[in-house]
């Protein structure tokens, strides 16, 4: 019984597949911290939740998502109010414990339970941490360190709340002092049962490469996370058929794998939900040329565009705009030819770059694409391809035309 879910992070009998991934993780962070690499709706937030819900060892998770955040202040106050509301007494112990904890205002929270109540407290925290934040979060990570308990931090998006700061005049230099902070904290051998995971659906190295602080999280093992192997992927199917009683012969499924191409959850549910909700309308079977119907008018048509939207966005969020327009042309270069040699990317790169071309940012740029899910090299062929059929698919449907950036 798993439930088709689109968006929102799966839980319990709906977190499909990812075993052995929650184990190997988890055996990790005994040990260490972890920075789980995935792009964007690769699951990351989902195997968050997985360590939460069913720990594998004693352990406590404070999870904590950081893509709306600015300043290390918020980000201090977020792990104390986690801590404090983490259901546990021996958790909210350490929270309530700190010098500078709000207990008034909490105790009028834990009354109400009131978001504006929450709100306030995250208000009134910050501003009274923003001149010592250092401090505080000192005092924060000591108190951890005395309890008998492994702490978990979970800090979902910290790459997105360091490339926003880096961004900010105002703020750069406090992402660096943020960075160097942690590290020095991460480092400190008085603090044994601390543990960070760190994730991000845009890439750290590259956030931290335009910082010049790429070695703040030396001290991370990087973990992969996956698109789903095949024969998953096809399980997947079938019991999303089962459970949503909907007939699917071994072609039609078989069909739906091949449309995707790589198998990555997100792109199963997709392709899943549209082909159930055709089949709810019209009450039609559904044969494997239907499916292919479907997949060319609603999964690569504007219904789902805001699916896979923030690939193209992404380009001019987090790359210069010189990055950007030679992206967009390799790419949609690419989607034309279906592979490309590296020298072929290299002289679109050049016609693409206003001035001289340097093999060193090209080199970065390719490496950069390749982190974020954009393009897959092969080694011995020296030739890039799109990383997944749906991406290919999708980028010549919608952006196939030549743009001016
Ligand atoms: N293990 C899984 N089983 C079933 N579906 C999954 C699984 N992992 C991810 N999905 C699908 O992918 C979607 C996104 O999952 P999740 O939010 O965990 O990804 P994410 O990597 O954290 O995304 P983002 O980068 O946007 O934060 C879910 O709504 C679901 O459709
Ligand atoms: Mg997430």
């Amino acid at each position: 019984m798993v439930i088709n879910r689109v968006g929102p992070p799966v839980r319990g009998r709906d977190f499909y597949g990812r075993e052995a991934f929650v184990s190997l993780l988890s055996e990790k962070l005994r040990w260490g911290n972890v920075l789980l690499a995935a792009p964007r709706r690769f699951g990351k937030t989902s195997v968050m939740y997985s360590l939460i819900d069913d720990p594998r060892w004693d352990y406590k998770v404070i999870h904590a998502d950081l893509e709306a955040l600015t300043e290390p202040a918020e980000l201090i106050t977020l792990l104390v109010v986690e801590l404090a509301r983490a259901g546990d007494s021996r958790l909210s112990k350490i929270a309530k414990s700190l010098s500078y904890f709000p207990r008034t205002l909490w105790s009028h929270f834990t009354e109400t339970f009131e978001e504006v109540v929450l709100m306030e407290v995250k208000i009134k925290l910050k501003e009274k941490l923003r001149p010592r934040w250092q401090e505080s979060g000192e005092e924060l990570f000591k108190r951890v360190a005395a309890s008998q308990t492994t702490i978990i931090f979970v800090l979902d998006e910290l790459p997105m709340m360091i490339d926003r700061m880096a961004r900010s005049e105002a703020c750069r230099s406090d992402a660096k002092t943020m960075l160097r902070w942690l590290r020095a904290l991460r480092l400190s051998p008085s603090i044994t049962n601390l543990r960070f995971l760190i994730a991000g659906s845009i890439g750290i190295e590259h956030v931290l490469n335009e910082l010049g602080e790429i070695s703040a999280i030396n001290d991370f093992e990087k973990v992969r996370l996956d698109p789903f192997p095949a024969k998953v992927a096809a399980a997947f199917i079938n019991d999303l058929g089962a459970t949503h009683n909907l007939r699917l012969s071994p072609q039609s499924k078989r069909r739906m794998l091949d449309l995707i191409g790589t198998p990555i959850p997100y792109f199963l549910q997709i392709i899943f939900s549209e082909v159930a909700k055709a089949h709810a309308q019209d009450g039609a079977p559904v044969t494997p040329g239907r499916v292919e119907h479907i997949y060319r008018d609603r999964v690569l048509g504007v219904d789902c565009k805001m699916y896979f939207d923030h690939y193209y966005g992404r380009l001019r969020e987090y790359y210069q705009p010189q990055e950007e327009k030679a992206t967009k042309r390799i790419l949609r270069e690419l989607g034309m030819a279906g592979l490309l040699s590296r020298d072929a990317c290299y002289q679109l790169y050049k016609e693409a770059i206003d001035g001289k071309a340097e093999t060193d940012e090209f080199n970065r740029l390719m490496t950069w694409l390749e982190n974020d899910f954009y393009v897959r090299y092969q080694p011995d062929a020296r030739q890039y391809e799109f990383s997944c059929k749906l991406l290919r698919d999708w980028w010549l449907r919608h952006y196939g035309m030549e743009v001016s950036v």
